[in-house]
């Protein structure tokens, strides 16, 4: 079968395009390259046998999908494209409502018109907004997102479970991830933030490398083990996996589901500092700061339902996750550049 991935030169897309390539799967890759290069592809495809089908454009570019769905004969779509900086999306709402919401639907549009009925939506567990529910199961009420990014992902989960509901062709999963963290083994893909990281992960392997002075560790104070925010870190290639078998359940149903995509364990800001010093044997310098706006205590997943409905679980631990980071700092330290 064909799978369209959009987004697929991304850091999850890219990893998944791999997954799905290794499993016999062939691949067209739409993305508009605005957070990311097309080595990572060339990458994908040098750790692979198979070659990939990349076309450089839009979702929001109908004609341009018009004529993907009418040169290939797609049998679902990975969907990844899109925008994801939280401070980014504060400033710049409007940008991220049109790119992540007017653009799936664009996208869906055009799937319909093609009769291509089978969707994976990357959603995050933003969906949860703040609750004092600890795991987070997919049966939560979602809606609550403190900022324009993760509204958007609420928002595309509700356009999708209505069109779910109005027709009944379409098989859509929701997954819902918690924070993707870690690289391919090989070191030769893996996440290549573009200026200055917001997230932890990325910002300890730029001290690491010495291209970043210091952390900045936000909130001690947390009602949390050492008082460091506390959340589910899980390996990108774990993920990658999940969304295989994503695709194999929604093959055979129909309708709108969700699933939460984490390992069910949690570490504090501290206790990553210390894995990742113990994989890389680097010091990671930091310092104290007061909480980071729009920050929870806790985020943990309860995964549950992807194991029983999917067959999946996540197989990689905290160590594997530093050093894949590492090994992919260290052998890229400009990224793709
Ligand atoms: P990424 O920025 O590395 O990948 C997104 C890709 O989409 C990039 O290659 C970018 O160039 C492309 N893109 C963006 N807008 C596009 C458009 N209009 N048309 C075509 N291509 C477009 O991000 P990622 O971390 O790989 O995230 C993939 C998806 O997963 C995103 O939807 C993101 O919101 C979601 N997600 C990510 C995380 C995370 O922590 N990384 C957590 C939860 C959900
Ligand atoms: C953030 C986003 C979330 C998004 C996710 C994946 C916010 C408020 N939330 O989640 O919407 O889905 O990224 O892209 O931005 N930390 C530090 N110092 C840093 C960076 C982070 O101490 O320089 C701490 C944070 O306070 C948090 C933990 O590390 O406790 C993880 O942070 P991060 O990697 O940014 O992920 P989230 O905040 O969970």
């Amino acid at each position: 079968m064909k799978i369209l991935v959009t987004g697929g030169a991304g850091y999850i897309g890219s990893h998944t395009t791999l997954a799905l390539l290794e499993a016999g799967f062939e691949v067209v890759v739409l993305d508009n390259l605005c957070n990311s290069s097309k080595i990572a592809l060339t990458r994908v495809e040098q750790l692979t046998t198979s070659t990939l089908t990349f076309v450089e454009g839009d979702i929001n570019d109908r004609a341009l999908l018009d004529n993907v769905f009418a040169e290939h004969r797609i049998g679902a779509v990975m969907h990844f494209a899109g925008l994801k900086a939280v401070g980014e999306s504060v400033v710049q709402p409007l940008m991220y409502y049109r790119n992540n919401v007017a653009g799936t639907l664009i996208l869906c549009e055009a799937m319909a018109a093609a009769k291509v009925f089978k969707l994976v939506f990357s959603s995050s567990a933003t969906v949860y907004g703040e609750t004092n529910e600890m795991p987070l199961h997919e049966q939560l009420p979602t809606g609550s997102a403190t900022n324009p990014y993760g509204q958007s992902k609420v928002m595309v989960e509700r356009c999708l479970s209505d069109l779910g509901a109005a027709d009944p062709r379409w098989s859509i999963a929701l997954l819902r991830y918690f924070n993707p963290v870690g690289a391919h083994s090989s070191g030769l893909i893996g996440e290549n933030p573009n200026g200055r990281p917001n997230n932890l992960l990325p910002y300890i392997s730029q001290v690491a490398a010495g291209k970043l002075e210091e952390l900045a560790v936000y909130g001690n104070d947390y009602p949390t083990t050492d008082g460091t925010g506390v959340r589910d870190y899980i390996h990108v290639v774990d993920l990658a996996d999940g969304h295989l078998r994503a695709l194999q359940a929604i093959e055979s149903s129909h309708g709108v589901a969700a699933w939460n995509l984490g390992t069910g364990v949690g570490y504090s800001v501290l206790q990553i500092i210390e894995a990742f010093e113990k994989a890389s044997g680097c010091k990671i310098p930091y310092r104290l700061f007061p909480r980071r706006d729009g920050d929870i205590a806790e985020c943990r997943a309860d995964s549950s339902k992807a194991l029983r409905e999917l067959g999946w679980q996540s197989t990689r631990g905290l160590a594997e996750m530093m050093m894949d980071t590492w090994r992919w700092t260290r052998q890229n330290p400009t990224g793709y550049s």
